[in-house]
This record gives C-alpha cells, structure tokens and sequence, in this order.
C-alpha cells in the first residue's frame, strides 16, 4: 500500500486520489455555477451580488484533526462520512439580502441537494460568528458513473468575512484560547459589523429606489 505521507500513512493513496479528483470536480463544478449566476444576474437584471468567490480542498493534516476531533479512526470511509467540508467554497457577498437570494438561487437546481442549512445570520455563534453554510451534494459524472459529492457552502457578507478572518487569524495563534479580553473586543467587532451590514443594506435599498423613481420620471 502507498503512502500519501508520514502522517496519513494508513491512506492507499489510488483511492485518496480517487476520491480527491471528485471533490476537485465537485468544487470546480459549483465554482462554476456561482459564476454563471452572477454573470447572468450581470447582464439581464444590471445587479452584481456576488463580489468573490473562494474554494479549496481540505488538506490531508486538516482531515486528520477533524476525524480525530470526532474520535473516530483516520478512515476514507470516515472522512467522507465525517468531513463535510472536504471540497468548500466561500461566496462573497454585498449585502445580506443578497445570501439568502443566492441560498435560493442554489437551492432552486434541480441537480443540487441540500443536505443541510445552519444559518449563523439569525442565529450567531458565541463568538459573534456569522454566516449561511449549506452542505450540498452535486452530481460528478466519471467515465463509469455518477457519484453525488458533498459541498461545503459558506455565504457571507464583506464585513462578516473581514470579521471571520481575524477572528480565525487570533484563535490560530492562541490556539482557541485567546486573552479574555481579546474575544469581548471581537463580540464588540461582530456587533459592528452587524450594524454595519445593516445600514449599507439600508443605503443601498435608498439609492435604488431613488434610481427607479429618476428611471419612471423618464419614462
Ligand atoms: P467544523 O468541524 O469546524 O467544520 O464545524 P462544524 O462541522 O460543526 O460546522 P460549522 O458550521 O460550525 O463550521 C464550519 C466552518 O465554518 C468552519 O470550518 C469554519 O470555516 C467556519 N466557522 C464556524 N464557526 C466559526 C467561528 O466561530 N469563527 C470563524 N472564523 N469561522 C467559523
Ligand atoms: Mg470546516
């Protein structure tokens, strides 16, 4: 048996490979999709909402935490029955209305299933963490079949990545257990972004219905 390295030994590395070509497939194949969208958004309704989009793999030492965090052994099997998250793509967004438009957007495909939806929006994590994650599977077609490969899918505005950056950057570097008053600034932070997600959505619904009044005076 081939190994895929020191840490991840008991990996036969054929089907790990295997395995990452489908997640590989899957990523670039929703990648794909969100751009789609957004370019036809672009194009007929002149509205942009989608600002970047991000994917990446997992990595094998990532794998290995997240299974040994579930306590169950470093398996193929188990990774793809415990990491949801194998294949993940970020969507940036403008506002907040725009998530849950392009949630629905995603939803409404009919080769895409949702698996499930954990809106940290309307409910944020302890740490001020907000966001909309959708697991998904989507449809990979190989030369001999079809396997539905799972999708991590998180939404979130500018301001909410800007926040989960920093907020990630810290908790790496005290490993989780940052300075007390260092995680309060941080909840203080996510209140502001908050604050401030709501008032450019605020703004921006201003300044297109005084876009559309100018557009029926013309008329
Ligand atoms: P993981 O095992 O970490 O993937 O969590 P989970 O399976 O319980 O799912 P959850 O929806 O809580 O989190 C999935 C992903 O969301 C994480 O891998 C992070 O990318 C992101 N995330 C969740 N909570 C936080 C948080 O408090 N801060 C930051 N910066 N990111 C978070
Ligand atoms: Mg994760």
């Amino acid at each position: 048996m081939d190994a895929v390295n020191d840490s991840h030994r008991d990996w036969d590395a054929e089907s790990y490979e295997a395995l990452q070509l489908r997640y590989n497939a899957a990523l670039k194949l929703i990648m794909t999709r969100m751009e789609i969208l957004n370019d036809e958004l672009q194009e007929v309704h002149r509205y942009n909402p989608i600002e970047h989009i991000k994917g990446r793999i997992k990595t094998p030492e990532s794998i290995v935490k997240k299974l040994r965090r579930h306590g169950v052994e470093s398996t193929l099997d188990n990774m793809i029955e415990y990491c949801n998250d194998l294949a993940g793509i970020r969507i940036i967004c403008s506002f907040t209305s725009d998530i849950y438009r392009i949630a629905e957007m995603i939803s409404a495909q009919d080769d895409i299933t949702v698996l499930s939806v954990k809106d940290y929006i309307v409910n944020p994590k302890p740490s001020g963490y907000k966001s909309y994650h959708m697991i998904v599977t989507v449809p990979v077609y190989l030369s001999n079949r079809c396997d539905q490969v799972k999708v991590e899918i998180q939404i979130r505005t500018v301001a909410m990545d800007f926040w989960a950056s920093l907020e990630h950057k810290i908790n790496y570097k005290f490993e989780g257990n940052a300075p007390d008053r260092i995680s309060l600034e941080l909840i203080d932070c996510a209140k502001m972004v908050s604050e401030l997600d709501a008032k450019m959505l605020e703004l921006n619904n201003e300044i297109l219905e005084i876009s559309e009044q100018n557009e029926n005076k013309n008329k």
